[in-house]
């Protein structure tokens, strides 16, 4: 029996030694098609709760359930194989205690076969992040501008450029990092904040609306293709207008269908073609 070579998937390790060196390339995907598009340009794919906003039309992050997290994250997984795949996990599905973060992590592993989850928040949930790394669960941070915490932090606008806000952070990165975070994401923050706070860290920090300097990038595969089109944060490149291509796709296919040029002789069943002597007879 001949054993073909398998592509091998990176290791939650192999971004954590990424500190100072390669960038780490992260992008957020939620679906087969589209993480199997991504798979081999990228590091690390995040199946990310704002799939709340990109695909079920939901004004925040907070209305995702774990199931839905779930459903998503096995659809990633399985489109891909080389990108590390990090799941979400849900608004209310960690915060209570550490027992009910592990409940949830382990579902998302068991259920999705990701390698590692994310969770949001700072040196409230340290003793949580250490609770799951210490069981087996590789844990990815996320500081400042936290989406789950909309309501509290009173909207989306950056965070960090008054001192005592910037402590807070630096404080938060710091608590995670050190309780065993392979990786942290700090999001809209000061540049100089997250420029600080990626010095700070052992391990490596991804931005998104964060700092050059960070070891990595993430953005929305949404705000990135130009499909997500109701705010463009700051930090968002749009690097392709789809949502304009896919509007004029369909503009374009309704004209041909109600012209009737659509559909032609080559996409109909017209069965097998008769030969000159049989149509003769
Ligand atoms: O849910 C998400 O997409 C995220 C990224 C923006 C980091 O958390």
């Amino acid at each position: 029996m001949s054993v073909q070579a398998r592509p091998k998937r990176l290791s939650v390790t192999q971004i954590q030694s990424r500190k100072g060196g390669d960038k780490i390339v992260c992008l957020t995907a939620y679906t087969a098609p589209v993480a199997r598009l991504l798979d081999a340009e990228v590091d690390l794919l995040l199946v990310g709760d704002s799939l709340a906003m990109t695909v079920y039309g939901f004004d925040s992050t907070l209305p995702v359930t774990l199931d839905m997290m779930i459903a998503h994250g096995a659809a990633v997984v399985r489109a891909t194989q080389h990108a590390l795949i990090t799941v979400d996990l849900p608004f209310g599905s960690y915060q209570a205690s550490p027992e009910q973060a592990f409940r949830a992590a382990a579902r998302v592993m068991a259920e999705t076969g990701c390698a590692a989850v994310k969770l949001e928040g700072g040196e409230e949930m340290a003793e949580t992040v250490a609770f799951l790394v210490r069981r087996g669960v590789p844990v990815m941070g996320h500081v400042g501008l936290t989406p789950q915490a909309v309501n509290a932090l009173g909207g989306y606008r950056s965070r960090g450029h008054r001192a005592t806000e910037r402590d807070e952070i630096l404080r938060d990165g710091v608590a995670i990092a050190d309780a065993g975070a392979f990786s942290l994401v700090i999001e809209g923050t000061a540049e100089r904040l997250a420029h600080e706070l990626t010095d700070r860290v052992a391990v490596p920090t991804i931005g998104i609306g964060g700092s050059p300097h960070c070891d990595g990038q993430i953005l929305v595969i949404d705000d990135l293709l130009g499909l997500f089109t109701e705010f463009t944060p700051k930090f968002v490149r749009r690097y392709r207008e789809l949502g304009e291509e896919i509007r004029a796709a369909a503009r374009d296919y309704a004209e041909d269908v109600r012209r009737g040029r659509f559909p032609a002789e080559e996409h109909t069943y017209t069965g097998p073609r008769q030969s000159k002597k049989a149509a003769a007879e």
